[in-house]
C-alpha cells in the first residue's frame, strides 16, 4: 500500500480506458488526483494509463476487470486499496446499451447490460463503501463523492432501449438511497444522465443523428469536475444533460 495518508486525493474510473471515463480520469489527473482506471481489455487500460501519466504526471493505476464478473469487481476494489488506500472519487462510467424492442428482448443482452450497467456499480459501492468512509472521515470538508453514469434515457424512455433505460433509472434511485444513507458519513452520491455523446458508443448513430449536436465528453467530464469542487454538505442527487434542441428530454 502506497498509504492511508496518501497526500493526493484519489479517483477510481470504471470504463476509464475510452469515451467519456477517459477524459473523466485525464481531467482528474490533470486536478493532481491519483486515478485507478478500469476496464475490461488490458491494452485499453495499458493506453489509458500511459495516456494519463504522460499527459498529467500524476499517479495512473490500471485495472482490467470485466465488470460483468462479480470476483473481478472484488478483486478491483482489493487492489485500488492496496495501491493507494485513499478513495474521494468513486466514478461508475463502465456501461453498454443494446437497441432492441421490448418483443425481442434477448435474455443474454437482457443480463449483460443488468450486469455491467447496474449491478457492477452496486457491488462496486458495495465493497469500496469501508474506503470511502474512512477518505470522507480523514477530510471532512470534501467528503467523498460517488458518480454514476445513467442516461437522459434513465429520465425519458426511448423506444428500443427499454433495457438500457431501465438500467440508467435505477442508477439514478440507487445515487439517492446512497446519498440518503450515507452522507451522514460524508459519502454522497450523484448520477449525471447526459444526452447523446459523441463517443465509441454512439459512432453507429451517425447517419441518423448528426455528430457535431452531440454533447462532447468534455460537457460530462466538467460536472464531474465541478462536484468534485463542492464540499461535503452540498448533496447532487442528479444532473441532467440535455442537448440543444426542440426536445429537451430526449438523447
Ligand atoms: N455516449 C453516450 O451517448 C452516453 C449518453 C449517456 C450515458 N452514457 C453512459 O456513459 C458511460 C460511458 O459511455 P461512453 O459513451 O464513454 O462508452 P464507450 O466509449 O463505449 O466506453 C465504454 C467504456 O466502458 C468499458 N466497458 C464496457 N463494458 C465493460 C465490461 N463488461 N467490463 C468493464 N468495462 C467495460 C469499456 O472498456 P472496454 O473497451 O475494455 O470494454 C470502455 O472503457 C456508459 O455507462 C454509458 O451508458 C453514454
Amino acid at each position: 500500500m502506497i498509504a492511508a495518508q496518501n497526500e493526493r486525493r484519489v479517483a477510481l474510473v470504471t470504463g476509464g480506458s475510452r469515451g467519456i471515463g477517459l477524459d473523466i480520469a485525464r481531467r482528474l489527473a490533470g486536478e493532481g488526483f491519483a486515478v485507478t482506471v478500469a476496464a475490461r481489455k488490458e491494452a485499453g487500460v495499458a493506453a489509458a494509463v500511459a495516456h494519463i501519466e504522460d499527459e498529467t504526471g500524476a499517479p495512473a493505476f490500471g485495472v482490467a476487470a470485466d465488470m460483468a464478473d462479480e470476483g473481478a469487481l472484488g478483486r478491483l476494489a482489493a487492489q485500488h486499496t492496496d495501491r493507494f488506500g485513499r478513495l474521494d472519487v468513486l466514478v461508475l462510467a463502465a456501461g453498454l446499451g443494446a437497441e432492441e424492442p421490448v418483443a425481442a428482448i434477448r435474455t443474454k443482452a437482457y443480463d449483460l447490460q443488468m450486469n455491467v450497467n447496474l449491478r457492477a456499480p452496486v457491488l462496486l459501492v458495495r465493497e469500496l463503501l469501508p474506503l470511502l468512509r474512512t477518505t470522507a472521515a480523514a477530510h471532512p470538508e470534501r467528503g467523498s463523492r460517488v458518480v454514476a453514469l445513467s442516461s437522459i434515457t434513465g429520465v425519458a424512455a426511448e423506444a428500443g432501449l427499454s433495457v438500457y433505460g431501465a438500467t440508467k433509472a435505477a442508477l439514478l434511485s440507487f445515487c439517492e438511497t446512497l446519498s440518503l444513507e450515507e452522507s451522514g458519513n460524508g459519502v454522497n452520491a450523484t448520477a449525471v444522465a447526459p444526452g447523446y455523446v459523441d463517443t465509441d458508443m454512439t459512432s453507429h448513430l451517425h447517419g441518423r443523428i448528426e455528430r457535431e449536436s452531440m454533447l462532447g465528453v468534455s460537457d460530462v467530464s466538467e460536472m464531474v469536475l465541478g462536484l468534485t469542487r463542492l464540499s461535503a454538505r452540498a448533496v447532487v442527487p442528479s444532473i441532467v444533460i440535455s442537448r440543444a434542441g426542440s426536445q429537451l428530454w430526449r438523447a
